[in-house]
């Protein structure tokens, strides 16, 4: 099948060109994101396939269509930038990758948390510049320390196993507990306790309605002062500005990101010689306690391998007739909504 694949960078068209050994689809790679800007690009080919800031609102979708486009195929778990009701209404059919290596994105939260705790990138730059001091490096023990997991999904669950290891308490919040997690250790609390006391709190929900701007000023309030907050799922589950207040008033004490809301006009390029226009960006670039990676934590091989094998095979399935056991359907739209 003909496809457009946008916003691909060099290690997607490596991962992807080796997987189409075993599919034969004929790829034609795109490096700007797609949106209503970029549709032309795409005209005349039956599938685009897209990542997580391409932006397919009504739209975009629209013009896809009427140029013949059926397929979107998505290279990421998220959907929340595809208007999935208006793609089924003008009869596409949207897929995904549902899992990947949620390993990749659980030990990549671990990592942000170790970092901030004991500062490595800190202690790195000064040990190569000759400075051994310890001022300023003091971390804490992670044993028995109480860790608020909001999301209890795939990679919320291995977040959770990690943690274990390290002897850390298990506060958790899901919309559909999962008692399996109780017998490891987890205990299920709602929101304002896991807000209460929790000394470190990692988000792992989707965006949605409902978990839009979660972390606001109201649920800051309620949590212990000085704590780490994580945000490794999408950027909008937090409001930047309350978070930027709450860093100047101390009461977060670290803050680790790899995911930002605004990160469509930012993240996966080299900005590295223009003067960056997002002032609410900058700001938290000035707190020595606030660490972020941009969009990074799937990014590992396996989950590469995974995400391309898993792509083509949905492109197949569709282009077959096959019944695609990854595509997004209303059902699934409706209890997003539902939840939120
Ligand atoms: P999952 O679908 O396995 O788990 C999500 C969990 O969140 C489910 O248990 C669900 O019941 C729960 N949930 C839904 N609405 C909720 C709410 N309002 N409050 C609390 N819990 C709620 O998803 P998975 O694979 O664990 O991924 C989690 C998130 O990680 C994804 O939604 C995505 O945004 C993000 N992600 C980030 C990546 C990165 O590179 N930074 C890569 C892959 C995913």
């Amino acid at each position: 099948m003909k496809v457009a694949v946008f916003s691909a960078k060099t290690y997607d068209r490596k991962f992807l060109e080796t997987a189409n050994n075993d599919y034969g689809h004929e790829l034609v790679f795109f490096e700007p994101s797609l949106n209503i800007d970029t549709t032309i690009l795409a005209s005349s080919f039956p599938a685009v396939c897209v990542f997580v800031n391409d932006q397919l609102d009504e739209k975009t979708l629209q013009a896809l269509q009427e140029q013949g486009t059926r397929l979107i195929a998505l290279r990421c778990a998220g959907f929340n930038n595809v208007d999935v009701t208006a793609a089924t209404k003008l009869g596409m059919t949207v897929v995904r990758v549902p899992a990947y290596s949620p390993y990749a994105v659980a030990e990549h939260t671990i990592g942000l948390i170790l970092t901030l705790n004991r500062q490595f990138h800190r202690a790195y730059n000064r040990v190569r510049e000759g400075n051994f001091s310890l001022e300023g490096l003091l971390g804490f023990d992670l044993h028995d320390r109480t860790v608020g997991i909001i999301g209890t999904g795939k990679i919320g669950a291995i977040v959770m196993q990690i943690l274990k290891g390290f002897g850390c308490q298990l506060l958790v919040y899901d919309l559909y507990p999962n008692p399996d997690f109780e017998a490891l250790g987890a205990k299920y609390v709602e929101l304002p306790e896991l807000f209460r006391a929790s000394d470190i709190i990692s988000l792992h929900c989707p965006l949605t309605t409902q978990t839009y701007h979660l972390i606001d000023s109201q649920a800051l309030e309620q949590m212990k002062q000085g704590l780490m907050l994580i945000n490794t799922s999408r950027g909008a589950l937090i409001d930047t500005k309350a978070v930027i207040d709450a860093l100047k008033s101390k009461k977060i004490g670290y803050l680790g990101l790899d995911v930002y809301e605004q990160e469509s006009d930012l993240f996966f390029e080299d900005l590295s010689n223009e003067v960056i226009q997002d002032d609410l960006f900058e700001r938290l670039l000035t707190f020595p306690n606030v660490i972020i990676t941009g969009h990074q934590a799937f990014f590992t091989a396996n989950a590469l391998n995974q995400i391309a094998q898993t792509t083509l095979s949905n492109i197949t399935d569709f282009e077959q007739g096959h019944h695609c056991p990854n595509q997004i359907t209303l059902e699934q739209i409706i209890l997003t909504k539902d939840a939120a």
